[in-house]
């Protein structure tokens, strides 16, 4: 027996929420340990969608959900996004979703900044889900954060809140930005107070305990290996560590607890927001993989860039992101071109490179180094086993196997729920 974590292997979007919805029937707590709802997660279960941001996606199937203290909670985001899906029939209490006591909250001001300083950055801004998890995150590494369990000790809430103040509405008006009052703060904090405890504990306890009496964990992990702070295309980034480590610190469990690690990829690649994005098709090609993968972002709307599967990329990513298996998502979406390109590296400045270095200059100067598949015409849409595919789709994914140096356990074939292929079941140690 043994947990599993799921982790992006592009840049976000990969469909991590649908493969969570899935394994979570296998799992009984689903624990989110990084980011926040600059997340997107659509679950689609019969004829019920569910746009999941900060909930772990395990909660539709009934799982006790945690969010750990990896995770940035915005309270009024939470709280309108328990109202929402509870409005769809599922609803949230303290039974089904505990928060770790030591969680940093987002602010209004947060959201202020993150704005704010797009704004200033012009043409070199990252793109952003205009959220506020940068500076919120700032704030955590920088000691000054308000975290959950603050909202039981009112005194302890004023003083942090001066001290942020200070410093944001410092910020805020040297950026020409709105300032921000601090009674406004205090009381809307306070008034979302009993709202929240009553879903606070110190669940690095109950993650202790189901540790002991063999229960299995799902961890949930949002956005992906190249949005990572450290190991993404920095600075277009988003700025938390997203890589698989990540969800022992940001839940408080040992590193053991990660269990099997499995990285979720599309069958070809998106990215929203700014940033290098080396097999980026411009084309009607790009168009095309855009309309049928409906690649519109769930938070923000906006439309995603897309283009070939990157598998230098997805490599580098199943070397540092530690993943044992890779479930390869819209295999459907490939359907019907007559031809398929796989990125096997990078052309640099007259050099070729096996992945994608550090230097930003480097990174949006690089030029894939394409290898062409024969496509297929007939469709995998729905397909719920391998005899149901055609020669072609097999040769594509085990070649993508080749490539990235990693086996495909999973496919999936629409956004429905059980249109899916298990190869091995990563719960199966
Ligand atoms: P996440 O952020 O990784 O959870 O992914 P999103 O939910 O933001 O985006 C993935 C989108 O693709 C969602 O709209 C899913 O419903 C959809 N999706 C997931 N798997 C498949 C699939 O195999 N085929 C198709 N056509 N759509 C899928
Ligand atoms: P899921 O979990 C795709 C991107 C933003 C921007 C960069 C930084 O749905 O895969 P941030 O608001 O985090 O400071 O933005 O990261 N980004 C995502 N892109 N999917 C996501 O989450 C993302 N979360 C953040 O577009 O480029
Ligand atoms: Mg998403």
């Amino acid at each position: 027996m043994t947990n599993v974590t799921i982790i992006g292997a592009q840049w976000g979007d990969e469909g991590k929420g649908k493969v969570v919805d899935w394994l979570a029937s296998r799992a009984d707590i689903v624990v989110r340990f990084q980011g926040g709802h600059n997340a997107g997660h659509t679950l689609v279960v019969g004829n019920q969608t569910y746009k999941l941001s900060l909930l772990p996606s395990g909660l539709v199937r009934g799982k006790l959900g945690i969010i750990g203290n990896g995770v940035v909670v915005d309270p009024s985001a939470l709280l309108a996004e328990i109202e929402r899906v509870s409005a769809q029939g599922l609803p949230v209490t303290p039974e089904t979703l505990r928060i770790a006591d030591n969680a940093p909250l987002i602010l209004p001001l947060h959201a202020a900044l993150d704005g704010a300083r797009e704004a200033a950055r012009g043409d070199r801004k990252i793109g952003t889900t205009g959220r506020g998890i940068g500076p919120a995150y700032e704030d955590k590494v920088a000691r000054r954060a308000i975290r959950m369990c603050d909202l039981a000790e009112p005194n302890t809430l004023s003083a942090k809140l001066d001290e942020l103040l200070l410093h944001h509405n410092t910020l805020l008006a040297g950026l020409g930005a709105p300032t921000f009052e601090k009674t406004a703060l205090l009381e809307n904090l306070l008034q979302l107070a009993p709202k929240l405890l009553p879903f606070m504990e110190p669940v690095w306890e109950r993650l202790s305990a189901a540790k002991q009496a063999g229960k299995r964990i799902l961890f949930e992990g949002a956005q992906a290996v190249m949005l990572d702070v450290d190991h993404g295309t920095y600075p277009f980034v988003t700025s938390s560590n997203t890589v698989s480590g990540t969800a022992a610190a940001g839940s408080g469990v040992g590193p053991g607890a990660v269990g099997r690690v499995l990285g979720i990829a599309k069958a070809y690649c998106t990215r929203v927001g700014s940033g290098p994005f080396p097999t980026e098709l411009h084309d009607e090609t790009g168009q095309l993989l855009g309309e049928r993968g409906h690649e519109f972002g769930t938070v923000t709307g906006r439309k995603r860039r897309c283009g070939w599967f990157d598998a230098a990329m997805v490599r580098q990513a199943v070397k540092v992101g530690g993943i044992d298996g890779l479930a390869l998502t819209k295999l459907d979406v490939l359907d019907g071109f007559a031809q398929l390109k796989i990125c096997v590296g990078y052309e640099i400045n007259g050099e070729t490179h096996k992945h994608l270095p550090a230097g930003m200059a480097a990174q949006s100067a690089a030029k894939p180094v394409y290898e062409v598949l024969e496509g297929w015409s007939q469709s995998t849409r729905g397909a719920r086993s391998w005899a149901e595919l055609p020669a072609a789709a097999i040769k594509y994914v085990k070649r993508v196997e080749e490539l990235v140096e990693a086996p495909v356990t999973l496919l999936s074939t629409s956004p429905e729920r059980d249109d899916t292929i298990l190869v091995q079941d990563p719960f199966a140690s």
